[in-house]
C-alpha cells in the first residue's frame, strides 16, 4: 500500500497531507523503496552527479535571536568575527583553484555588510571568475537590497522558511520575527529571478509529524529550486539547549520524499546531517540528495560559526574536505563534478 503511494507521488504528485503523514509514520516499511525511486529520478535528471558549493561563512554577528541558533545576538559566549572583502575574495580564489564553481556567502544578519559592500564583492568574484555562480544566504533584507544584489550578479539565495506552520514559527522565534515577512522575502527573491532555496530543520522543538507532512505540501506549492533540510541540533548556549535533536533517519527519509515531490530540486546532504551521523552525508546522497556544501571559510574562524554543538569539519583545510568528500560520494555511488550546477528547468530537458 505504501508503495502505491510512492508510485502515485511519482506519477501524479498529488498526495494529500494525510497521505504524506501515513508515509512518514510508516517510514520503516518504505524508506528503501522511496530512496531507490528518489535516486532513479535524480539520476534521470542530473546523472549520478553531486554538485559542490563552497561555503564562505562571512559573519557570526547577527541581530536576531532565533531560539535554536548558536550565533543569536543574546548568546554572550559566542565568539564574533566578520570577514573583510579581501578575506572573502581570497576564500573564493582558493575555492576556484580547488574546483568550486559556486560560492555561497552565508552569515548572520549583520549590518556591516551593506548593499554597496556586498555588491562590490559579488562584482569582483564575477569579474575574476565569470564561470561561477554566487549564492547568498544572508537572511531577511529589503526588496531593494535583494534587487541591488541581483543586479550586482548574485544568482541564487538560500532562505530557509524554517516551518510552514505559523504557530510553530512563533515557538521557534521571538515575537519581533515575522512568519509573514520570511514568506514575503521568499516570494520577492523568486520574483527577482533568483534560484531560491527554502528549507527547515528536522526535529526542531515542538515540530510534529503533521508539520512535516505540511512541509511537503508547502514545498510542492511554492516550488523552490533548492531545499535545505538538516536535523535540529541543540546548542548549549541557547534557550533550546535541553531539547532533543532531530534524527538522521527521519532527515534521510524526508530527503527522498522531497526529491520525489520536486524531482529537479537541488538538494544538499547537509553538514548538520554529517554531524549527527558519521555516514549522514553518504546516506543523504543514497536517498536522493545531489549537493554538498563544504566549508571554504578560513580555518581560524570556523569554530566561531557555531550554529549547533559539535559541528564537523571545523579543523580541516578546504582541500582536505574535498578529498574526504570525494571518497564519501564515490562510496555513495555518485561522483563530484566541477560544475556550476544550475537548476534544470523543464524546458531545457
Ligand atoms: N542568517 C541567515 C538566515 O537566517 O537565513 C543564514 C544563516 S542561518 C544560521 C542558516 C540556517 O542554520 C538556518 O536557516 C537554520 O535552519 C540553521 N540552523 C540554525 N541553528 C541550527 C541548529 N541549532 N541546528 C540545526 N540547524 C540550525
Ligand atoms: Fe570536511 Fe570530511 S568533509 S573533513
Amino acid at each position: 500500500m505504501y508503495k502505491t503511494l510512492i508510485d502515485r507521488l511519482i506519477k501524479e504528485n498529488n498526495l494529500t497531507a494525510a497521505e504524506y503523514l501515513m508515509l512518514i509514520e510508516n517510514r520503516d516499511e518504505i524508506r528503501d523503496y522511496a530512496a531507490k525511486k528518489a535516486c532513479e529520478l535524480r539520476n534521470k535528471i542530473y546523472g549520478k552527479k553531486v554538485f559542490i558549493r563552497g561555503l564562505i561563512e562571512l559573519s557570526s554577528y547577527c541581530r536576531n535571536n532565533c531560539y535554536y541558533c548558536g550565533i543569536r545576538a543574546l548568546n554572550k559566549n559566542a565568539e564574533r568575527y566578520r570577514l573583510t572583502k579581501e578575506e572573502i575574495l581570497s576564500c573564493a580564489d582558493e575555492g576556484y583553484r580547488l574546483g568550486f564553481r559556486t560560492f555561497v556567502m552565508q552569515g548572520g544578519e549583520d549590518g556591516y555588510y551593506t548593499d554597496e559592500l556586498l555588491s562590490e564583492i559579488i562584482r569582483e568574484i564575477k569579474r575574476r571568475y565569470p564561470d561561477t555562480a554566487v549564492t547568498l544566504s544572508l537572511g531577511e533584507r529589503s526588496y531593494e537590497s535583494y534587487r541591488a544584489l541581483k543586479e550586482a550578479g548574485a544568482d541564487r539565495y538560500l532562505l530557509r522558511h524554517e516551518t510552514a506552520n505559523k504557530e510553530h514559527y512563533a515557538k521557534l522565534h521571538p515575537k519581533e520575527m515575522s512568519f509573514e515577512n520570511r514568506q514575503e522575502c521568499l516570494r520577492q527573491l523568486k520574483s527577482l529571478g533568483y534560484q531560491t532555496g527554502a528549507g527547515f530543520m528536522v526535529g526542531s522543538p515542538y515540530q510534529t509529524n503533521e508539520d512535516l507532512a505540511r512541509e511537503l505540501i508547502y514545498l510542492r506549492e511554492t516550488q523552490p529550486e533548492m531545499v535545505g533540510i538538516g536535523p535540529f541540533i541543540p546548542h548549549k548556549d541557547t534557550p533550546f539547549a535541553d531539547f532533543e535533536g532531530g534524527t538522521a533517519e527521519m532527515t534521510v527519509f524526508l530527503l527522498s520524499l522531497i526529491r520525489l515531490t520536486l524531482p529537479r530540486v537541488l538538494l544538499p546532504a547537509t553538514t548538520a546531517l554529517g554531524t549527527i551521523d558519521p555516514m549522514g552525508r553518504e546516506k543523504g546522497i543514497m536517498a536522493g540528495a545531489n549537493v554538498l556544501m563544504p566549508n571554504l571559510s578560513p580555518v581560524s574562524v570556523r569554530k566561531k560559526y557555531e550554529l549547533y554543538d559539535n559541528k564537523i569539519c571545523t579543523g580541516e583545510e578546504a582541500a582536505q574536505c574535498i578529498g574526504c568528500l570525494s571518497e564519501r560520494v564515490k562510496n555513495a555511488g555518485c561522483e563530484i563534478v566541477k560544475d556550476k550546477g544550475d537548476f534544470k528547468n523543464e524546458i531545457r530537458r
